[in-house]
């Protein structure tokens, strides 16, 4: 299978890339690093990246910005980047990816655990992991020729909170997150929000 893996040169991405790329052609792509580079805010700029990669089997999306903070800071910024990069960046991504997709291929957006459980200081990244739930379990009815679309509703990654000297007891190691990401690619779920066991 062609595979275009967006983020594929984070923390999450770089994993996902590295468990699909022994059996299949793998394009990772980041915003300023990777094979190719993209700003999923900008739609024009993802329609020329996929004119130049041409058709795909699947689509994995681990990019989109998530930032921290008490819902009534001074500053819109939490909140533009839920909007502008969480939401409307795979959005676009969804809407431009589609059209190079191959029949029985899949999409495969990040939304986030906080969608259905709330924690404090993160309204913003729960209501941009809400909207990809929700626009996933839309798009999935309405999608043709068997595509499939899901989104991987993931918490704090063992890791990512090690590397803060976080408490990761009980979090979920990379590998296993990247794992859920390619069941969607490789499975047959659609419209679903995929978890993430520990
Ligand atoms: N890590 C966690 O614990 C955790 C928990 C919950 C949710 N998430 C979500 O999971 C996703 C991946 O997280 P991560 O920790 O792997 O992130 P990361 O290590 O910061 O990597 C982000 C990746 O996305 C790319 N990127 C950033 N902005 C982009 C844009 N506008 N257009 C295209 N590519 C862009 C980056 O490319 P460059 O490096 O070239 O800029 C990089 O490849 C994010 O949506 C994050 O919010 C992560």
């Amino acid at each position: 299978m062609k595979i275009v893996v967006i983020g594929g040169t984070g923390l999450v991405g770089s994993e996902i890339v590295k468990q699909l790329r022994p059996e299949h052609e793998v394009i990772a792509v980041g915003k300023t690093s990777g094979d190719l580079q993209v700003d999923i805010e900008d739609k024009a700029a993802l329609e020329a990246l996929f004119a130049q990669i041409g058709p795909v089997d699947a689509i994995l999306s681990a990019a989109g910005d998530g930032v921290m903070g008490p819902f009534d800071a001074a500053e819109d910024h939490a909140y533009e980047r839920a909007l502008n990069s969480k939401i409307m960046g795979q959005v676009h991504l969804t809407r431009v990816g589609q059209k190079y997709l191959t029949a029985g291929g899949s999409i495969t957006l990040t939304s986030g655990a906080a969608a259905k459980h709330p924690m404090p200081q993160t309204a913003a990244i729960s209501m941009g992991a809400a909207a990809i739930d929700a626009f996933v379990a839309t798009v999935a009815l309405e999608l043709k020729d068997n595509k499939r679309i899901n989104a991987v509703s993931l918490s704090l990654v063992k890791e990512a909170a090690e590397k803060f000297d976080m408490d990761s007891a009980g979090l979920a190691p990379v590998a296993k997150v990247a794992e859920v990401y390619c069941n969607s690619a490789l499975g047959g779920a659609t419209g679903q929000p995929l978890h993430v066991a520990a």
